[in-house]
């Protein structure tokens, strides 16, 4: 924990932003880590960009244990960080022993939301020697509904950066500042020594994190905080399509997709069914 919280710093004070990405499953973590992406997190989106929840308070402590368990196979070099899902750290007890459980499965970090609701289960786990990640700001498993910006006014924007500076001091190794207005998300950054990983909270945070989904184009809704890379789910469609056309045509499989039997054993095959399957 130790070694990844110095690179982690040590990137903040160079300068040198650090690289986030959501992964739920062993190709694209292969893929990221191939990218040189530093942190795969396997989210609780999982729920709703691969489970097909209607949000992520659905997703259960067996859901995580399974995809940490793919994403850490793909995992070469990227650090693993996996999020606690909801209700599965209501107590300090609790957020242990369901870390641990993510632990064992190859995640090398938790991360869980909330502010200073949290700070003894973050005073807890660091304690214990378990990098844990914060999350304030917009908070999907308890704000549920429509994302709303955070830290507008002054009393809110006040509690963030209060917040913020608990968790550090609680032990958090970075903290997460999800749809936080830039300003006060650039304040918390210039006064923690932690790194903030932003998303949808502007360019002065320590580094960014993205839900894969969203940014390859695979998700169809747009949100303002996310800009597309890429248009995953048109290409997919265009080679689903083109798949369906080719086997409906008979295009596919061609000769150079199959395999075959020397001519000379074939026609002995042939010679033997013409002659009444005999011998
Ligand atoms: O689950 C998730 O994808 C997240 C990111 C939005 C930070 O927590």
């Amino acid at each position: 924990m130790r070694q990844f919280s110095d690179y982690l710093q040590n990137n903040k004070r160079a300068k040198i932003k650090t690289t986030v990405i959501t992964a739920y499953d062993f190709p694209t973590a292969l893929c990221a880590d191939e990218c040189g992406i530093d942190i795969l997190l396997v989210g609780d989106s999982v729920g709703t960009n691969v489970l097909g929840y209607n949000d992520v308070s659905q997703v259960t402590m067996d859901d995580m244990a399974h995809h940490v368990r793919a994403v850490a196979r793909g995992a070469r070099r990227a650090f693993v960080l996996a999020d606690l899902p909801y209700k599965s750290y209501t107590t300090v007890a609790e957020a242990h022993k369901n870390a641990l459980r993510l632990i064992e499965q190859n995640a090398r970090g938790v991360k869980l939301e909330g502010e200073l609701d949290v700070v003894d289960r973050i005073e807890f786990l660091s304690k214990e020697n378990i990098f844990v990640c914060g999350h304030i700001g917009y908070t999907p498993q308890t704000k549920g509904g429509k994302p709303a910006i955070q830290g507008k006014d002054a009393p809110r924007a006040r509690e963030l950066i209060q917040s913020a500076l608990a968790l550090e001091k609680a032990g958090a190794c970075m903290i997460v500042l999800e749809l936080i207005a830039g300003q006060v998300a650039g304040e918390i950054t210039r006064l923690l020594h932690i790194p903030t990983i932003g998303i949808g909270s502007g360019p002065a945070c320590d580094g960014q994190v993205l839900v894969l989904h969203d940014m390859i184009g695979m998700t169809p809704q747009r949100y303002k905080h996310v800009k597309t890379f890429g248009n995953a789910r048109e290409e997919l469609k265009a080679s689903l399509r083109n798949y369906a056309k080719e086997v409906r045509d008979g295009t596919f499989p061609a000769v150079a997709n199959t395999p075959l039997m020397p001519s000379e054993v074939f026609d002995g095959v042939k010679e033997w069914i013409e002659s009444g399957l005999e011998g």
